[in-house]
């Protein structure tokens, strides 16, 4: 809840008091709580001097964003507005994920009831090829799709970003962007769990001069809480994004030198690369649900296809009268995975890519045979050998939830692939994806393990990987009900839909839906993850008596979440991964 009155302040007055207030008033959420996300809070920081008086509401995984992000709404803004402004200041204070080098899934549920699916996911470069992945061994070569320029598709956000804002974006586009420059040019403090991340990665980042000059500490000492981190470079290129738009991605000396940057690195990227991206408008899937429509985006992301066979196919077994961590409901829900995963890795990929519509795949008369005749509460069942196998995804990737007071509401998830993606900064001072990762690097061929991955995801210049990135707005007669999105690799996939079912099926409370233990199951390994003392014994025995295959997880997913709650709007941020400094600030409906 916002207590305090909130006073107009300059941007820059209200992150110095908002740091300060941090200082004093942020405690880490303990995971693995969910008593614990209640009472010490996912919402607990909303007592910053954060706006009164606000109708609308932010989460995200970083403080300083939200806050940006809430400004503009206090100032008239549109949560496309708010979106934009929070996308951009995460690409300062959160740079393991926020990106300008990145690209991600916007999902604009308009005030006249209009859906829209914005896809400004990387591209494939111009020169990319079917098999630059292979080493001279013929197998997929993992440190190059993974680390440095080669590994960089064309980067999305910054024509995401700029196309939401002219297609329905309010406030100006410099008074926008300016927040995030503003950030990398005067430095903002940065929380625990990124001073860790810093000092972990320092070896990676000092194998690229331009990454260690800004993550590698000039006096040669670990990174601490509360240190200033700025980045100068990267805020002149925020500084010619307000004043130029996306044209200061197309051409001109940004471009050039990432260009150059690459070709030096062993990259691909060409002038034609960014002088030619396209973000794309795509259909929104809505799923009818219990009465609600549930929004999702449709492929290169796997998120439709996941819920719209998942949602259904559950609705047929009884979960609500098991209960929630019943061994027969933890059972069915991994089976049931299982089986969308395979679907998902045998014909997905970007639609100009799929030789058989998704929507096939959504038939209400598939989906009543399989809950009739493959699913079992009570049984484990191993994947055939036949399964197609997915690419091994990075668990990273943000995602942030935007709601105003017109009826609003945009959902992002947004990312740089791994953790601070391909730890190759370019000249601009951002760092460059590695999505190109999330290609099949070998279809249509057994690998070394007899796995074979989809011709569907096969790498073709041009063409969008894969992704599992699903940020969803669900929908109760005609107004916005909840607004949410998860980072995790394919484990956005099943933690998206753990709470949508916590919330709509199980009844919990905003906070308990999203901190409420989660688990994991895709079809191949057929192993069932579960955060780490948080299943059960009783749930955990009955599991393995089924010969079900379980293992501790880390914590699973990083859940920014709004949900309706009465009058008011709740805003969650996902307790997990707490240290990142998390911060959910909510306000009236209307
Ligand atoms: N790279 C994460 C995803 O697209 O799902």
């Amino acid at each position: 809840m916002m207590q305090t009155p909130f006073k107009r302040t300059s941007f820059l007055a209200l992150l110095g008091l908002g740091l300060l207030t941090l200082a004093c008033q942020i405690t880490p959420i303990p995971s693995g709580r969910v008593d614990a996300a209640r009472e010490t809070g996912a919402r607990a920081e909303a007592t910053l001097e954060t706006p009164t008086g606000i109708r609308g509401a932010a989460a995200s995984a970083e403080t300083h964003a939200t806050l940006a992000a809430m400004q503009v709404l206090e100032e008239g803004g549109n949560a496309v507005d708010a979106a934009i402004t929070l996308g951009f200041a995460l690409a300062v204070t959160y740079p393991n994920a926020g990106n300008l080098g990145g690209g991600g899934f916007f999902l604009y549920r308009a005030p006249d009831g209009a859906d829209w699916y914005l896809d400004f996911r990387e591209v494939a470069p111009v020169a990319a090829t079917r098999e630059m992945y292979l080493g001279p061994d013929g197998e997929p070569d993992k440190a190059a799709s993974t680390r440095g320029w080669k590994a960089a598709g064309v980067p999305g956000t910054v024509f995401g970003m700029w196309e939401a804002h002219q297609r329905w974006g309010k406030l100006p586009w410099e008074r926008l962007v300016e927040p995030a420059a503003e950030l990398a040019e005067y430095g903002f403090a940065i929380s625990a769990a990124e001073a860790a991340a810093l000092n972990r990665l320092r070896s990676s980042f000092g194998e690229d001069p331009r990454a260690a000059q800004v993550f590698v500490r000039a006096d040669g000492r670990d990174w601490a809480e509360g240190d200033l981190l700025v980045q100068t470079q990267l805020a002149s290129t925020l500084h010619a994004i307000a004043l130029q738009g996306e044209e200061a991605f197309r051409t001109g000396p940004i471009v050039q030198a990432t260009v150059a940057a690459s070709k030096e690195g062993g990259g691909i990227l060409l002038p034609e690369d960014f002088a030619e991206y396209e973000p794309l408008i795509r259909p929104v899937h809505r799923i009818a649900w219990r009465g609600l429509e549930v929004l999702t985006v449709t492929p290169p992301s796997s998120g439709s296809l996941f819920l719209a066979q998942m949602l259904p196919v559950l609705e047929e077994f009884p979960l609500a009268t098991w209960g929630f961590r019943d061994p027969r409901t933890v059972q069915l829900i991994g089976e049931a995975e299982a089986l969308a995963f395979r679907d998902r890795n045998r014909w997905l990929g970007d639609p100009a890519s799929m030789e058989r519509p998704w929507e096939d795949l959504i038939d209400p008369r598939y989906l009543r045979r399989r809950a009739v005749a493959e699913l079992d509460p009570e049984r484990y069942t191993p994947p055939p050998a036949t399964a197609p196998q997915a690419p091994a995804e990075s668990t990273e990737t943000t995602h942030y939830s935007v709601v105003d007071a017109e009826g609003g509401a945009v959902a992002v998830t947004t990312t740089l692939n791994s953790s601070y993606g391909a730890k190759v900064m370019a000249p601009g001072g951002f760092l460059m994806n590695n999505e190109m990762d999330d290609f099949a690097a070998m279809p249509g061929r057994a690998n070394q393990y007899g796995l074979v991955q989809s011709e569907a995801n096969a790498v073709v210049a041009r063409r969008r990987p894969l992704s599992s990135m699903s940020p969803v707005i669900v929908v109760r007669n005609g107004e916005v009900d909840a607004v949410l999105g998860s980072p995790g690799g394919p484990t956005i996939l099943t933690t998206v839909l753990q709470v949508l079912l916590h919330r709509y099926v199980f009844e919990m409370a905003p906070e308990d839906a999203v901190a409420a233990p989660r688990f994991h199951r895709q079809d191949r390994p057929p192993v069932l993850r579960y955060e780490a003392g948080r299943l059960g014994r009783t749930t955990l025995q009955a599991l393995q008596a089924l010969g079900q295959p379980v293992r501790e997880n880390a914590p699973i997913g990083d859940v920014n979440a709004i949900f309706r709650d009465g009058a008011e709007w709740a805003a969650v941020a996902d307790p997990r991964r707490g240290g990142m400094g998390q911060v959910s600030v909510e306000g009236a409906i209307r």
